[in-house]
């Protein structure tokens, strides 16, 4: 294990709130200001994040689900988000384990049980920008991706949502963006937030 030098910022939210497109976003504009900078997606490419994916049509056991989260999340940890931090990175992640509480919490698991597990194999983020919408809204913004994955129907998405905003209850490092507003303007305030922590982590 090296020293972390980088920061580590997550970015949640329910399907359909902007997480890739911000994450896209902030990446260009820390570089246009001289940081060095990262996504790194979840699920991710491992064996296990293909795995994931592969069901999104089928049923599967909650427990069997977190479990190809977490193994999924062990082999990102190590391969890309550790030696990206050692290397200064500000690593973005487009999700992270508060989906893991988030989602597979709302199967039913235990959401503090989630983080305890989580934290065990996984680096705690510095910040976590949850984009905040209402689920309506998100599923028709996404209509036009075509098949949905067994993740995306509305009455889960609200379970979902609720235990987001249960979480940044909880955690100060949750950021609450609302996110039903246009790019523009979520990019303005998630860009206010990061220049906060980077400012705060050069003390
Ligand atoms: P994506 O749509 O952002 O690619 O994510 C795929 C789905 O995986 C999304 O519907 C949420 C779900 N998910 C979990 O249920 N638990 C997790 O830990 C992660 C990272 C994603």
């Amino acid at each position: 294990m090296c020293e972390k030098k980088g920061v580590l910022v997550a970015i949640e939210g329910i399907d359909g709130t902007g997480k890739t497109t911000l994450a896209e976003k902030l990446k260009s504009w820390l570089e246009s200001r001289g940081f060095k900078a990262a996504i790194v997606k979840e699920p991710g490419n491992s064996i296990w994040g293909r795995k994931i994916r592969e069901s999104y049509s089928e049923n599967m056991d909650a427990m069997e689900e977190l479990e190809l989260f977490l193994k999924d999340r062990a082999v990102d940890v190590k391969e890309n988000i550790l030696p990206k931090l050692c290397e200064g990175y500000v690593v973005l992640m487009d999700r992270y384990y508060y989906s893991n509480m988030a989602y597979q919490g709302a199967r039913g698991i235990d959401m503090h049980e989630i983080r305890g597990i989580n934290e065990n194999i996984a680096p705690e983020p510095d910040m976590v920008i949850l984009l905040d919408c209402d689920p309506e809204l998100c599923l028709r913004r996404i209509e036009n991706r075509g098949k949905r994955n067994r993740f995306e129907s509305l009455k889960y998405l609200k379970k979902v949502r609720q235990n987001f905003l249960d979480i940044a209850r909880e955690d100060e490092k949750v950021k609450v963006v609302d996110a039903s507003r246009s790019e523009e303007e979520v990019f303005e305030e998630a860009k206010k937030l990061l220049n906060h922590l980077l400012r705060k982590s050069k003390e």
